[in-house]
C-alpha cells in the first residue's frame, strides 16, 4: 500500500466533497455551508490544497488559507485513519503557509475528539475554546518565548517605540522617553519577548495589578512589532501569560485601559475570553479619532 500525495485540482472537489460528509467527528451541521465555490477559491485564490490518494483513489485532502495562516480543512476518510495521511497532509499545509511567511498556523477543532488528540501528538499548542464546541490550535516552530534580558533593552524598544507613534493603542505619547520605558519594563513586572530565530518580534510584561489585597489579581501589557503584527503572535504571547499567570496562582487578568478602537486588542481578547467589566468614558485621546472610550476588561483565570 503507497500513499501519493499531490496538489489538488477542480477535478478533485467531488471526492473532497464526498470525504467532508462522510466523517463522523467534526461533521457539517449544515451540508451546504461549504460550498464547491469555496473549494476553487482556496485552490489557487485563498490557498493551497492537497490530496492524498492511495490505490489511485483519494482518501484525504488539505487546505491551507493564506489570509489568516490557517488550516482552512484537514480530513482523512473513515476506514483510512492511522495510515499518516493526516500528518503528511498536515505538514504539507503547514509547510506552506510557513514558506509564505506565517510565523504561526492556526486552526480550529472540536474539542474531545480524534482531531483534537492528534494534533496535541503533533506538537500543536492547545489553546482557547474558540466557542461551545472547538478548540483552537496553534503551531510556531520557529516562535520562542522567553523572560526578557537587560540586554534585549535596545531591541525591545525599536519594537515599543514605533508603536506609540500610531497614538492609537498606549497612552504614551511619540515623546515617551527610553529610560522611562526601560523602568516600566524592566523594574516592575516580569518581561517576556517572543523571538523569531534570534530576532525579537513582541514581548510582554505580566504581574500583580495591586500589592497586598489586590496581589492575586493579574494584569499585562502587549506589544508586537508592526512589520509582525496580524500572524498569531500576540494570541501565543496572550495565551503564554494567561498560563504563566495561572502557574504564579492568580486567579483573574484584568486589564486596566484598553482603547476601544484598538481593533485588534479588543478582537484578541475578547476571544480570550475577557469581557468588559467597566467603560472608561471618552478616556483615550486618539490621535485621528479624537475622544474614544477605554475598557477594563477581566476573566478569571480557572486552573487547566
Ligand atoms: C494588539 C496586538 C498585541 C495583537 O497582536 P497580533 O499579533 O497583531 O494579533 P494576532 O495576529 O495574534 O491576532 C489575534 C486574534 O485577533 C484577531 N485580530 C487581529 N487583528 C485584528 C483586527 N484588526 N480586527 C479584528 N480582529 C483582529 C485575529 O483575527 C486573531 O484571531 P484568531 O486567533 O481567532 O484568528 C498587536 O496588534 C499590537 O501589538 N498592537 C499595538 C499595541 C497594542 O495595541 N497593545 C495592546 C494594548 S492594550
Amino acid at each position: 500500500m503507497t500513499l501519493n500525495f499531490r496538489r489538488a485540482t477542480a477535478s478533485d472537489i467531488p471526492a473532497m466533497s464526498a470525504i467532508r460528509l462522510s466523517v463522523r467527528e467534526n461533521a457539517l451541521s449544515d451540508p451546504g455551508r461549504i460550498t464547491r465555490q469555496m473549494y476553487e477559491d482556496h485552490l489557487e485564490q485563498l490557498g493551497r490544497g492537497w490530496v492524498c490518494e492511495r490505490d489511485g483513489a483519494v482518501i484525504g485532502f488539505s487546505f491551507a488559507a493564506r489570509e489568516d495562516h490557517s488550516i482552512w480543512a484537514l480530513f482523512v476518510a473513515p476506514g483510512h485513519e492511522g495510515l499518516g495521511a493526516g500528518k503528511q497532509l498536515l505538514l504539507l499545509a503547514a509547510d506552506w503557509l510557513f514558506a509564505c511567511g506565517a510565523q504561526a498556523v492556526k486552526l480550529a477543532t472540536a474539542a474531545d475528539t480524534r482531531a483534537d488528540r492528534f494534533y496535541q501528538a503533533q506538537g500543536w499548542q492547545r489553546g482557547a475554546m474558540k466557542n461551545d464546541t472547538e478548540v483552537a490550535y496553534l503551531l510556531a516552530p520557529h516562535l520562542r518565548i522567553r523572560r526578557a534580558v537587560p540586554d534585549d533593552l535596545d531591541e525591545m524598544w525599536a519594537v515599543f517605540q514605533p508603536l506609540l507613534e500610531g497614538g492609537d493603542a498606549f497612552p504614551f505619547g511619540a515623546a515617551f522617553p527610553k529610560s522611562t520605558f526601560e523602568l516600566h519594563w524592566f523594574s516592575s513586572q516580569p518581561p517576556y519577548v517572543a523571538c523569531d530565530g534570534g530576532r525579537i518580534v513582541g514581548m510582554y510584561k505580566m504581574g500583580a495589578n495591586y500589592p497586598d489585597h489586590g496581589a492575586h489579581v493579574a494584569s499585562a501589557t502587549y506589544a508586537v512589532a508592526r512589520p509582525a503584527q496580524g500572524r498569531g503572535i500576540g494570541r501565543l504571547l496572550v495565551e503564554h501569560s494567561l498560563a504563566q499567570a495561572r502557574r504564579e496562582g492568580f486567579l483573574a487578568m484584568q486589564f486596566n485601559y484598553v482603547v476601544g478602537s484598538n481593533a485588534a486588542a479588543m478582537a484578541l481578547y475578547r476571544k480570550l475570553g475577557f469581557a468588559i467589566a467597566g467603560t472608561l468614558p471618552q478616556a483615550f485621546r486618539h490621535r485621528e479619532l479624537g475622544l474614544v472610550d477605554a475598557f477594563v476588561l477581566h476573566r478569571f483565570l480557572e486552573q487547566e
